[in-house]
């Protein structure tokens, strides 16, 4: 695993921290101030932060519940409601004519969403997911755009103890099936249809083509009518999202919840298998959202307008979209459309015109940006930025000498976050104005996060590559793989003994003790910061009828990251690469289509079968193929592949 890891980067290039007045954290001393805290007492400190966040229905007197590792728990006795924390302690704090949601269409609309009609919102969604008989504890998938309803109806589930898992509205209709099966989900909300790129794609035929086969428990859909487009319906089933809140109270009451009732799934890729449901708890994952949202950004409710790109159908797009900016009772923007529609100004220009101060992106999206030119960004005022945020994947020394210089003006700290949907929320991270940066370094661990860098036996590694591993369980990790605690041990924590959480990523240590992340060193691809299994894009390959076998594997790629490289060995009959790629996105998704395609008369195997990944990555990267070959099979197969083109 670990001889995987790129080779090391030569960056030295540092740069001073920021003077931040009044900053969360203005030096090194109070990061070491707060560590210190937590060496001391790492439980009650959690505890005290807990209990200073979040605004509880009924205090708890456990701090972390170890009993049954690895399922930990924490603040277990305590009970409270997440839409409460995010609305009601607000409006009730006198804020509720403070903007939640600023909302941007691709066309330029623009919508103003006030705590107080936020709040009115969610309950009248939370009496209609009632009405259609959701109640505590049933899962509700939601298949939206990027609009304020998508926001509305997941504070909606958390207000009534309904688990949301969101699907990324670019997923197909057979992805969508498998996680509203997975998840057993009750009620699918989903819209007729989001804009994009001056189009709209449309949404309810793809429930509609999922709900068609299976999903035996899903009772009702509730439909946004928002882009306009024509849609089929199922009368008795389908109900409008509209005229239902119309109708329905604007009261109701946010139940007391416990603080590990799971406030949702996530699916996420993995080396093996289909997707898997990450679940996250109510209190750790809300408390460490807040946390994050102050220490990582110096995020200042009062002051600050916060934008994060991402969808809302990823942890991003969970954790720094909605409940992040909104348990902090700051502002939230929220752009539906194509960052590069009409053209690339468009997101500075939405910089310019809602003052954003806080922003945060992915290297893959700051790649694209740089490609079109700095004419775009020089065309807008861009002076209301403050801090800096990216995510998602390693972001190259050039992108972010060009994001500190070209976006920041050189006065706006990087803030380069690494962590994963398991992980909730931020985990390293060099923190504004306390920390000096390196182009391409997350720096430190946040405090109260305890990281190491071990070999493939578990030794610590001072010096050199390894494997990223948590040491200790913190409040908002994952608390398993929904319906399969198996797989949860077996891919987290088995390599170790249950000893340390496996990130799955490789990391280096420098002499600061700063941490480069070097990528997955499993068979996961990191392809514009999504994440995707090789495995997964195989079996959509292999499941067409003219595939006889599939093998993927990535390659560096100077927009996407890694892209996607497949050889497929066909059958009999004759496809060609444009059918396969449509048959990809028609059973993952666009995203997972491959780049490359090699058709190829054999995979290179070991003796015992396996097929050599390796081997391939090597070849698609054009480096020498220096790995010891003696154990392949065939050595004619690399021969041919080697003179197959690609398409
Ligand atoms: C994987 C997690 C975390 C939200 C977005 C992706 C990679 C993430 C960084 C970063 C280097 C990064 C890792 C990680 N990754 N952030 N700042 N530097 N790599 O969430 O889909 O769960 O993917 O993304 O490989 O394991 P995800």
């Amino acid at each position: 695993m670990v001889d995987m890891i790129e080779s090391v980067l030569h960056e030295d290039r540092v740069f001073k921290a920021a003077v931040g007045e009044g900053a969360c954290f203005s030096s090194m001393g109070d990061y070491h101030a707060m560590c210190r805290r937590f060496e001391e007492d790492y439980e009650g400190t959690w505890a005290d932060l807990a209990r200073t966040h979040l605004r509880w229905r009924e205090a708890f007197t456990q701090d972390l519940d170890d009993s049954n590792p690895p399922f930990y728990r924490w603040f277990a006795d305590g009970a409270l409601n997440v839409a409460e924390n995010c609305l009601d302690r607000h409006v009730q704090a006198g804020l509720g004519e403070r903007t939640a949601i600023v909302w941007e269409g691709e066309q330029g609309e623009v919508r103003h969403l006030t705590y107080a009609y936020l709040l009115e919102q969610v309950c009248r969604a939370a009496n209609v997911m009632h009405s259609l008989g959701v109640e505590a504890g049933d899962r509700v998938v939601i298949y939206m755009p990027m609009i304020p309803e998508t926001a509305i109806a997941m504070l909606a589930c958390a207000r009534i103890g309904a688990t949301h898992s969101v699907v990324f509205g670019a997923f197909s209709s057979s992805s969508l099936r498998d996680r509203i099966e997975d998840a057993a989900a009750r009620l699918v909300i989903t819209a007729d249809g989001g804009a994009r790129r001056g189009g709209v794609h449309a949404l309810k035929p793809f429930v509609d083509e999922a709900l068609s086969e299976g999903c035996h428990t899903v009772e009702h859909l509730l439909v946004v009518k928002h882009a306009g487009c024509d849609v089929s319906w199922k009368a008795g089933r389908d109900c409008d999202w509209h005229s239902l809140l119309a109708e329905s109270s604007p009261e109701c009451a946010a139940i007391a919840l416990p603080s590990e009732h799971p406030l949702f799934i996530l699916y996420t890729s993995g080396s093996t298998g289909k997707p898997k449901g990450i679940v996250h708890s109510t209190a750790g994952y809300l408390l460490w959202a807040r946390l994050t949202m102050l220490w990582s950004f110096d995020y200042r409710p009062d002051q600050d307008v916060f934008w994060c790109t991402a969808d809302v159908g990823w942890i991003t797009g969970h954790t720094y979209l909605i409940y992040g900016p909104l348990v902090c009772g700051g502002t939230t923007v929220m752009y539906e459309g194509v960052p590069t529609y009409p053209d690339a100004g468009r997101v500075w220009q939405i910089c310019e015109r809602l003052s954003v101060s806080v922003f945060y992106t992915a290297p893959t999206a700051i790649r694209a940006l740089i490609k079109a030119g700095d004419v775009w960004p020089n065309r807008s005022d861009l002076s209301s930025l403050r801090v800096l945020g990216t995510v998602g994947e390693p972001i190259n020394p050039e992108a972010w000498m060009w994001y500190y210089r070209v976006i920041g003006k050189e006065r706006c700290p990087i803030v380069d976050t690494w962590w994963q949907t398991e992980t909730g929320g931020h985990m390293l991270v060099p923190l504004p104005f306390a920390m000096a940066t390196k182009p391409g370094s997350a720096a430190l661990p946040l405090p109260g996060i305890q990281v190491e860098i071990v070999d493939e036996e578990g030794g610590k590694v001072s010096h050199g590559g390894g494997l990223l591993v948590v040491t200790k369980p913190w409040p908002s990790m994952l608390r398993g793989v929904w319906g399969d605690p198996a797989r949860y041990v077996e891919t987290y924590w088995n390599l170790f003994d249950g000893q340390y959480y496996i990130a799955g990523d490789g990391a280096r240590r420098d002499g600061d003790g700063y941490f480069w992340i070097m990528g997955r060193v499993d068979d996961v691809l990191n392809v514009s910061g999504h994440r995707l299994g090789t495995m997964e894009i195989e079996s959509a390959l292999v499941s067409h009828h003219a595939v006889a076998e599939a093998a993927v594997v990535g390659r560096a790629d100077d927009l996407k990251g890694e892209a996607i490289c497949a050889f497929v060995v066909l059958k009999e009959s004759r496809v060609d690469a444009l059918t396969l790629r449509k048959h990809v996105a028609a059973e993952i998704g666009p995203i997972a289509k491959p780049d490359d395609i090699y058709l190829v008369e054999g995979l290179p195997k070991t003796r015992s079968g396996k097929i050599m990944r390796r081997l391939l990555r090597d070849i698609v990267m054009k480096r020498d193929i220096v790995q010891d070959v003696s154990t392949l099979e065939d050595r004619a197969v690399i021969e041919h592949i080697l003179a197959t083109p690609v398409q």
